[in-house]
């Protein structure tokens, strides 16, 4: 008997032996196909792949690929713990080829794999294909020698296997298992075929044709094959179990479950523990490869998965959260073949965890109003809708958790009546936003979002995906296709595209699909989770319905993470530098620059921003990695977390953290943990280097710190290296002379420009040898008239006060000229002269002939201006005139 993982092993063993590539399985949540809410079928990551639109290095490939069938187009949930095969999450083993081998060889593979590797008796194998196809027939003959009764054919679509309405398809043939006399059932195509006898183990598709619309069917670049083989049920049959949850992992997570609550597996609450089982493995899983809980979407898939596992965990009577209890027992059976579980365990603990502890607030009081409402009906009765509406909304019982809990007695739910309940809810939602005063603009987003619901986004996860385009907005109006050249706003079911918040800006890219190019300008958040895409149509035309790629521009994308994280590295090193009364105020995260605003008294000292940035760097330096959690808000800010003081948070909130503080109060401990929706980088180390390039005030107790980091950091000082090199050679020293040298040289200056001044003014004085040669008479009255180069007006009145004294008696006029070729001039009068001689007039004089006007001051000193200095003379001229007149 082989375990789980060996029989794993074994089949991807096999198909490498037999030159196919083994490859990982891809994540659940499709990355190429927007019509599907999980994967669930290994063909899905090649969908592409046999179409011929993408290219790989191989042609045959195997894989173990995780699957979950909830909540879509297949939905298992309601059987799963009451039958002996339903999942909601499984492993399909498959193999493929691309164009490479088809029928016989898949034929050929199967049997031997079958019958040799796994030893199963020929007698106990049997196999359908599809009514038309002889030559799979043919081969079943010759290869594994059936005889026809052994080869049973069905016309139905059972035997032909399609991934959707639309993708790749073909006639398929399958493997059953007979369980044996024992067990009630038919062979496939007889009236009793769905009894549990004979069991279907491997499904081998023949892949020949593409299903482009619901009326067209196109042919293949090649024949291809897809195969999928459940894990749980080829274990069962080779573990010689009837029932899936008897094999080895499935008795081990249910041992958990039963060492956890000390209720025995076996007796009336069987279902309980492998309801619980399943769904543990559904719930790891897609927490793992990114879902969180949540109210829409993929979210409330998991959240009615997980929240159907802890009702049951209620019946079992246990007395605290118990799913988050049985993750190492899951990691343990699991971990190895999927390693993404062992990275995201404490993610998924804690998300368990923390789902039960809210929900089991409500549970025991919704379970209490459930008594009630049911006590009266028997077997066949059915429960009104609005209860199971108010189970809903009030006590956050998903509807099939409610019809999981009355499925024992035999009591329906009135579905209509819910549905019903639930548009009447919605109905008073739109008038209340309708009647709120929205700007009509915004209406729009409103009616919007409660048709289409939310935007999922996948943009933690993933920058490129598909989706389908769910709405198109025109001038605020909701069109129906954007043409070429124009502009509008494009709305997806699910996108990888950033909306604009907590200061991160939104991302830009590209939105393209058949015959058409959109270039996204801006994504921005409406309407409680609507994505809204600023687009320009490049090329073709778009319309609602279309199925897109979506590229988010990678560069960008990169660069405004970096800022993320480190803004949140300067935000805790300012705390530990300033002092934990920094709280943030705002902040701007681009990809060119970060900025952040925060409370502080007064300026941030030189040496502080240094001590900040170095902080910050160290942790950069760790390249720690950045991890995300998802908390009830209460408990992320008790445990520390830094939330924004008013800023509005749902019940959950995502934490990153990152770093180990390695000095001060918190050493030891977590460096930054804070309260956030932006996106990160995965280490810290992707940052770079974090540089503040300004500090400054915003508002009163307010500053605001601007940084670059990476490439940008790198530029920033690579400029700032070429301009110290060029100042170094013109002053013709080494780099580390320059500040000596330019210390040198401002001094030099310095004293340069005192000694020039005192030149002047001796020279304006005559060269210091009084000011006789520049003295004249007019009319009995004494001159003293110069021009002064280059001196400055402000010091012309201190030489006309010298001049004065040196006459004793007279007036005297200095014209400065200043660099620029502007005149200034100053007159003064000896005060035995006022009586005769206003220098106000004839500073007039003066200041006329330099082409200025007027002047001012008073009878024995005023002074004026002219822009003509070329006329200095003509200004003493015009006073010689003045006072000859006189
Ligand atoms: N794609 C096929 C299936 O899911 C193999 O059954």
């Amino acid at each position: 008997m082989s375990g789980v993982n060996e029989i794993r092993s074994t089949f991807l063993d096999f198909f490498a032996k037999n030159g196919h590539e083994p490859v990982a399985s891809s994540p659940l949540v499709p990355r190429n196909d927007p019509t599907l809410m999980f994967t669930n079928a290994g063909m899905v990551q090649f969908k592409n792949v046999f179409t011929g639109l993408e290219k790989r290095p191989y042609v045959r490939a195997a894989t173990s690929q995780k699957c979950v069938r909830a909540g879509g187009k297949h939905n298992d949930l309601d059987n799963v713990g009451y039958t002996a095969r339903h999942h909601t999450f499984f492993e399909m083993l498959g193999n493929f080829s691309f164009g490479d081998y088809f029928k016989e060889r898949a034929i050929e593979l199967a049997w031997t794999l079958v019958t040799r590797e796994f030893g199963l008796p020929k007698d106990r194998l049997l196999v359908t294909v599809y009514s038309e196809d002889d030559e799979a027939a043919a081969f079943w003959r010759k290869i594994a020698g059936l005889s026809d009764d052994r080869i049973i054919r069905i016309s139905t679509s059972d035997n032909f296997w399609a991934m959707g309405d639309t993708g790749p398809c073909g006639p398929c043939s399958e493997i059953f298992f007979d369980h044996g006399e024992g067990i009630p059932g038919g062979p496939p195509g007889s009236p009793d075929e769905d009894g549990d006898r004979f069991i279907e183990i491997w499904n081998l598709v023949f892949m020949q044709y593409e299903q482009v619309s619901k009326t067209e069917r196109i042919t293949l670049p090649r024949p291809s094959i897809d195969t999928g083989m459940g894990l749980e049920r080829i274990a069962a049959v080779l573990q010689g179990v009837h029932n899936n949850y008897d094999i080895d992992l499935f008795k081990a997570l249910i041992r958990a479950s039963v060492e956890a609550t000390g209720v025995p597996a076996e007796g009336g609450q069987t279902a309980s523990h492998r309801i619980i089982a399943d769904h543990l493995r559904a719930s790891s899983f897609l927490i793992a490869d990114g879902v969180l809980p949540s109210n829409e979407g993929r979210g409330y898939v998991l959240r009615r998965i997980m929240r159907r596992a802890m009702r049951h965990a209620h019946l079992l009577g246990a007395a605290d959260p118990l799913l988050h209890r049985l993750v190492p027992a899951l990691v343990r059976e699991m971990g190895q073949a999927y390693p993404e579980l062992v990275r995201a365990e404490s993610l998924i603990t804690e998300t368990l965890r923390l789902e039960e502890t809210r929900f089991r607030r409500t549970l025991a009081r919704g379970l209490g109003l459930l008594d009630e409402a049911t006590a009266g009906l028997a077997s066949g009765g059915r429960l009104d809708g609005e209860t199971a509406f108010k189970l809903y909304d009030t006590y956050g019982f998903p509807l099939d958790l409610t019809q999981d809990a009355l499925k024992a007695r035999g009591i329906a739910v009135d579905t209509d009546g819910f549905a019903t309940a639930m548009e009447r809810q919605k109905a008073e939602a739109r008038a209340n936003w309708a009647g709120s005063g929205e700007a009509a603009t915004e209406t729009v987003w409103f009616a919007i979002r409660e048709r289409v619901g939310a935007t999922e986004f996948l943009g933690y996860e993933t920058e490129a995906a598909e989706g389908v385009v769910t709405a198109l907005v025109q001038d605020g109006k909701e069109v129906d296709t954007l043409p070429a050249g124009s502009t509008g706003a494009v709305i997806l079911n699910q996108t990888p595209f950033y909306g604009e918040s907590g200061g991160q800006v939104g991302d830009v890219g590209t939105i393209t699909g058949p015959g058409f190019r959109l270039v996204v300008t801006d994504t921005q958040k409406k309407a409680d989770g609507l994505f809204v895409h600023s687009v320009r149509v490049e090329e073709g035309s778009v319309a609602v319905g279309a199925a897109v790629e979506l590229a988010v521009d990678h560069g960008r994308r990169t660069r405004i993470r970096a800022n993320h994280s480190a803004t949140h590295l300067l935000h805790e090193a300012l705390r530990q530098v300033l002092g934990t009364h920094v709280a943030q105020k705002g902040s701007l995260v681009s990809p060119d620059r970060l900025r952040f605003d925060f409370s502080h008294p007064k300026p941030v000292l030189d040496e502080e921003a240094a001590e900040v940035e170095r902080l910050a760097n160290s942790i950069v330096l760790q390249d720690a990695p950045v991890s995300t959690r998802l908390m009830a808000v209460d408990d992320a800010i008790a445990s520390g977390a830094m939330a924004l003081f008013g800023e509005k948070y749902g019940d959950e909130v995502r934490v990153v953290s990152m770093g180990t503080a390695i000095e001060g109060e918190k050493a030891g401990r977590t460096y930054s943990v804070e309260l956030c929706g932006g996106t990160h980088v995965g280490r810290t180390g992707e940052i770079g280097l974090v540089h503040i390039v300004n500090e400054g005030a915003v508002a009163a107790g307010v500053r605001r710190l601007e940084a670059l980091t990476g490439d940008a950091a790198r530029r920033y000082f690579a400029d700032q290296e070429k301009l110290l090199k060029e100042i170094a050679g013109t002053l013709k020293v080494s780099v580390t002379d320059v500040a000596d040298r330019v210390a040198t040289l401002v001094e030099d200056r310095r004293k340069l420009e005192r000694d020039l001044a005192d030149a002047r003014k001796k020279l304006a004085m005559g060269g210091g040898g009084g000011a006789a040669d520049a003295v004249r008479e007019i009319g009995g009255v004494r001159l003293l008239a110069r021009v002064a180069e280059g001196v400055a007006p402000k010091d012309l009145k201190g030489l006309v006060d010298e001049g004065k004294k040196s006459l004793g008696s007279g007036v005297v006029v200095m014209v400065g000229v200043s660099e620029d070729g502007k005149a200034g001039v100053v007159v003064g009068v000896t005060d035995d002269l006022t009586s005769r001689f206003s220098a106000v007039d004839l500073v007039r004089h003066a200041s006329e002939a330099l082409g200025g006007k007027g002047g001012g001051g008073r009878p024995d000193m005023a002074q004026a201006g002219g822009p003509d200095g070329a006329k200095a003379n003509d200004a003493i001229a015009a006073v010689e005139a003045a006072l000859a007149a006189a």
